[in-house]
């Protein structure tokens, strides 16, 4: 950490942010093995939100590593790292009053938490969303080809293969995408932005 900074505190308050912007942030943070429909749901989230007139963005895990995150690998210290600077990035667009939805297979829980803590240190909502399928279905679906090459052992340090998932204790809320269809998770987290207050009733 660098010596001799001094935080600069802006003349814009939260809440006339709030109030220009006419939207609170908030982070939703969906995590799970890949393939298990992050991206796909992210993009329909993102989709959804913007229809229905709302500041949102998605951050992707694949296209992150094209630039800001393209520095890092895949070994634990790399996602380490990569979890702390989109905790870090989702927390700025949360607090610029941004529905941020971020899709990372973030394997690790001290990671997330991280994430949590420095949003709700920040008095921003923070919203994990478990994308729960089965390695099994994960592997079945492999659209990249990608747990094939794992299996062969082409790949190291594979989530789920060779490197681990630690499955979130207590997420906002698990979605089972074997059982659930896209829409369906687009409107169960609709549905909790517009009872926890972030979206008004009106636009759901
Ligand atoms: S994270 O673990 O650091 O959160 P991130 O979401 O950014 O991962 O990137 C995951 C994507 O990278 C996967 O969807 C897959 O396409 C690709 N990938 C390449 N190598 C690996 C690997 N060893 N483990 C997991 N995903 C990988």
């Amino acid at each position: 950490m660098a010596t001799n900074i001094t935080f600069h505190e802006g003349t814009v308050s939260s809440e006339e942010r709030h109030q220009y912007v006419q939207q609170k942030g908030a982070t939703i943070w969906l995590t799970g093995l890949s393939a298990s429909g992050k991206s796909t749901i992210a993009c329909a989230l993102e989709q959804h939100l913007l229809h229905l007139r709302k500041f949102t963005y998605r951050l992707d895990g694949d296209n992150i590593r094209f630039g800001l995150n393209k520095d890092l690998g895949f070994d634990e210290k790399s996602r380490n790292e990569n979890i702390r600077r989109i905790g870090e990035v989702s927390r700025l667009f949360a607090d610029a009053c941004c529905l941020t939805i971020t899709a990372f297979i973030s394997p690790y829980r001290v990671d997330r938490q991280f994430a949590r803590e420095i949003h709700e240190k920040a008095g921003l909502h923070f919203v994990e969303v478990f994308v729960d399928a089965p390695l099994s279905v994960v592997e079945q679906r492999d659209p990249k080809g990608l747990y094939k090459k794992a299996r062969a052992g082409e790949i190291k340090d594979f989530t789920g293969i060779s490197a681990p998932y630690e499955i979130p204790e207590s997420p906002e809320i698990h979605l089972k995408t074997d059982e659930l269809d896209v829409a369906e998770s687009v409107r169960m987290i609709t549905q909790y932005l517009v009872s926890h207050g972030y979206i008004p009733e009106t636009t759901q």
